[in-house]
């Protein structure tokens, strides 16, 4: 296993829409493992395959308070959407420190397949629901600020930039 490096809001590589996984094989499942590694590491709910610049249709959530319920979808499919919208407010390990509320469906069924390629459903709500709904978007090359104001996202955006300039600097 290996910790990966995420890719930071605003990296164009985020807006990448990625490919369906023809065969879930061995090379899938490090994916996914590391994709784990990765998310547990860095305290998040949720990570996708475009987030590490793999432009493939995987992500992996844990949304449990024990963060014992590792879960894998390949290629996600959101089957059945609740008319209930809700607002909560999301955060993203690619765009660090900011948190704002997003509205979309209370409840969603997804069918996936997972690590061995078994499909199977999820039936999500309450921070599950956020979660999926979220990473499926990372898959399409969405980054949630994309529902946040224009004034918002370029303020988020610039902050973004002089954040890893920072950083870079500091590196030197
Ligand atoms: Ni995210």
């Amino acid at each position: 296993m290996a910790r990966l490096t995420i890719l930071r809001y605003p990296d164009p590589r985020l807006h990448t829409a990625a490919r369906p996984v023809a065969v879930v094989d061995e090379r899938i499942r490090t994916l996914a493992a590391d994709l784990l590694e990765t998310m547990y590491a860095e305290s998040g709910v949720g990570l996708a395959a475009t987030q590490v610049d793999v432009h493939e249709r995987v992500i992996v959530m844990d949304t449990s308070d024990a963060r014992d319920r590792p879960l894998v979808l390949v290629n996600p499919e959101i089957v059945w959407a609740s008319d209930e919208r809700a607002v909560a407010e999301e955060g993203c390990l690619s765009v660090p420190q900011v948190y704002d509320k997003v509205e979309r469906h209370a409840r969603v069924k997804v069918r996936a397949l997972d690590r061995d390629g078994q499909p199977f459903e999820l039936d999500a709500e309450g921070l599950s629901a956020v979660c999926v709904q979220h990473e499926m978007d990372h898959l399409r090359g969405k980054v949630f600020v994309e529902y946040l104001s224009l004034l918002k996202r370029d303020r988020i955006r610039t902050k973004m930039l002089k954040r890893t300039r920072d950083e870079q600097r500091t590196r030197a």
